[in-house]
């Protein structure tokens, strides 16, 4: 095993999840979404890649297909525990399923949906911990408190309830509950999204902070590549279920080499009170995942899009060392990218 792959801790490959369309009296099929069709990637311990496209693109699907949450078409997941086993997600025997689960953990996007109003700071932290049986009296409260503080929070507020508490720190309250299980991968589905953007950098610090302290890898899922830019080191951009380009983000940022990445750096707002957008927005809907055009999926709203677009699938074709697009003219594309 090289020095390289030694350090993945997952790969992502070939992955599918397809939800059957039911209707009528019979519940017949009547055809599928594609919502993950062909993703594959991995993760390298201690990075984070942003996984990010517009809504309904697969984002979360394929987050809750490495979570266990949805059970994939195809493809395969491929998870390194700790103890440095290579063991599949799909398929693993229920001992390994259940280390699974503990390594991998999720930040919800909405801290102030996914907390229980009725239980306090303390049960809602300690939650994992005490359904797994792994912890109780004055071990679990000092794990608790550990965890709080942690996150920034003071162990003095922990027989509250989350009502008192703003949207930053009831997402600080998320974010203990997911490292209580000392996991080494999180799943953070879109989680400053619904936070005021003052308090966003704040959770983006304080995630930050965590990955140096406790080695965490992160795959950070956003639909807002503006989120993505300081947190990430590479970023993935999905559309209509499949990954259309994937480098580190400073090449993403300032070399695109997709037309759909371009134009969605061209709707990040611009600091300039002058200039709002850089023009060249998004136009047209998202093709639907149920029922795809033909060639390249973008090519209905491209505005480089020719005759091979509409006919043939571009190759996932590597543009520079790590970096990757889905673009028949990837070669040929000087796109200009966002300044620093
Ligand atoms: N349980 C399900 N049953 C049927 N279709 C589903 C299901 N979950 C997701 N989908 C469909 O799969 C596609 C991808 O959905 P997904 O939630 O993964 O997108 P997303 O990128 O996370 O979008 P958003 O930015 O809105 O969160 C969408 O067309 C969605 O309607
Ligand atoms: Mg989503």
């Amino acid at each position: 095993m090289s020095a390289d792959s030694s350090q993945t801790i997952l790969e992502v490959d070939g992955l599918k999840v397809y939800f059957p369309i039911i209707s009528g009296l019979m519940r017949k099929v009547r055809g599928q979404v594609r919502a993950v069709d062909g993703v594959s990637f991995d993760l390298r311990v201690g990075e984070t890649l942003a996984l990010v496209g517009e809504s309904g693109c697969g984002k979360t699907t394929t987050g809750r297909a490495i979570l266990q949450a949805v059970q994939p078409t195809g493809g395969r997941i491929t998870f390194m525990t700790r103890e440095g086993d290579r063991v599949s997600t799909i398929s693993a025997a229920r001992d390994v399923q259940s280390i699974i689960r503990q390594e991998i953990q999720l930040i919800f996007q909405d801290p102030f949906a996914s907390l229980n109003p009725r239980m306090t700071i303390f049960d809602i932290v300690a939650d994992p911990l005490m359904a797994n049986r792994l912890s109780r009296g004055r071990e679990l409260e000092e794990r608790v408190t550990e965890m709080l503080r942690l996150v920034g929070l003071s162990p003095d507020y922990m027989r509250r309830y989350p009502h008192a508490f703003s949207g930053g720190q009831r997402q600080r309250i998320g974010i203990a509950r997911a490292l209580i299980m000392n996991p080494r991968l999180l799943i953070a589905d879109e989680p400053v999204s619904a936070l005021d953007v003052s308090v966003q950098s704040q959770i983006l610090n304080l995630m930050q902070d965590l990955q140096e302290q406790l080695d965490l890898t992160y795959l950070f899922i956003s639909h807002d590549l503006s989120v993505v830019q300081y947190i990430s080191h590479r970023v993935a951009v999905m559309y209509v279920g499949k990954i259309v380009e994937i480098a580190p983000t400073d090449d993403i940022f300032s070399a695109p080499k997709h037309p759909y990445t371009q134009a969605l750096l061209s709707s990040v707002p611009i600091p300039d009170p002058e200039v709002r957008t850089r023009g060249g927005a998004l136009e047209g809907e998202v093709a639907d995942p149920a029922n795809p055009p033909s060639g390249c999926y973008f090519h209905p709203r491209c505005p480089m899009a020719e005759e091979i677009c509409r006919e043939t699938e571009p190759p996932f074709a590597e543009v520079s060392p790590g970096h990757f697009s889905r673009c028949h003219f990837y070669a040929d594309l000087d796109l200009p990218g966002v300044p620093e």
